[in-house]
């Protein structure tokens, strides 16, 4: 049985005073031994929420990182460093940093085998854009992005991995996938896997759900057999967030 994986991400948003208040807010709210609840937060927001959640059940990620062990790489961020600092997960490849910062899959590939290798566990988004889904080439598109950013990834590293599934037109839109869309999708992450790797990897690898995920629909769509949970932008800012991770009680 897979465990569900929560995380919000958190985005440009927070300063660090912010986010120390946001995790007190949120404190009490977010506990379910059921779930692995995961905040992904500004490089920035780091140290002060890896201090501020000691002794809950909130673990750290972060939203992206470089691939380069070190050196001249001016205002990046290594997976070392995101490891010493207390940090467990990294989001590789969300859709804002393919397309605003023009990350492309040969890039976003050494980032999941940089990640990996310092003990990092890559939050790896995929997802197709509205002309896409239009098109109906969403599961093609999907694959390719999945083939291409697991390329050189063993199994035994796959079957740790999270894999979010993001439809860019449902990102921060209000409008959520529906839930057969949602598992349709997820359940076809997991196909792939199973094609690329084997059956015992694609059982392991968590899929989430993420676009628009709320505390009225997170319940319907993490009881999905193929979405192991979600990656909520906009609601895991508000006491909401609570409500999605606790969405089975
Ligand atoms: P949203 O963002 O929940 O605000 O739609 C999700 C994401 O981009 O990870």
């Amino acid at each position: 049985m897979r465990k569900k994986i929560i995380a919000g991400n958190w985005k440009m948003n927070m300063t660090p005073s912010q986010a120390v208040a946001l995790c007190a807010e949120l404190k009490d709210l977010v506990k379910n031994d059921d779930v692995d609840v995961v905040y992904c937060v500004p490089a920035i927001d780091i140290v002060p929420v890896v201090n501020a959640l000691k002794g809950t059940n909130v673990k750290v990620g972060a939203e992206n990182m470089y691939f380069e062990e070190k050196g001249a790489f001016t205002g990046e961020i290594s997976a070392a460093m995101l490891k010493d600092a207390g940090v467990e997960y990294v989001i590789i490849g969300h859709s804002e940093r393919r397309d605003y910062f023009k990350e492309d899959d040969a890039l976003l590939n050494k980032k999941v085998k940089k990640a990996i290798e310092a003990g990092l566990t890559p939050i790896l988004c995929c997802g197709e854009t509205l002309e896409q889904r239009e098109m109906g080439i969403t599961m093609d598109w999907i694959r390719m992005q999945i083939k291409s950013d697991l390329a050189g990834v063993a199994a035994a590293d796959v079957a740790k991995l999270v894999i979010a599934y993001e439809p860019i037109w449902a990102i921060g839109t209000g409008k959520t996938a529906t839930t057969a869309q949602a598992e349709e999708v997820c359940g076809g992450i997991r196909a792939c896997i199973e094609e690329i790797y084997d059956k015992a990897t694609a059982e392991a690898v968590r899929i989430q759900y993420g676009g628009s995920v709320n505390a009225a629909n997170a319940a319907e769509l993490f009881a999905e057999k193929d979405i192991d949970g979600g990656l909520v932008g906009g609601a895991s800012l508000k006491a909401d967030f609570g409500k999605i991770v606790c969405y089975n009680k």
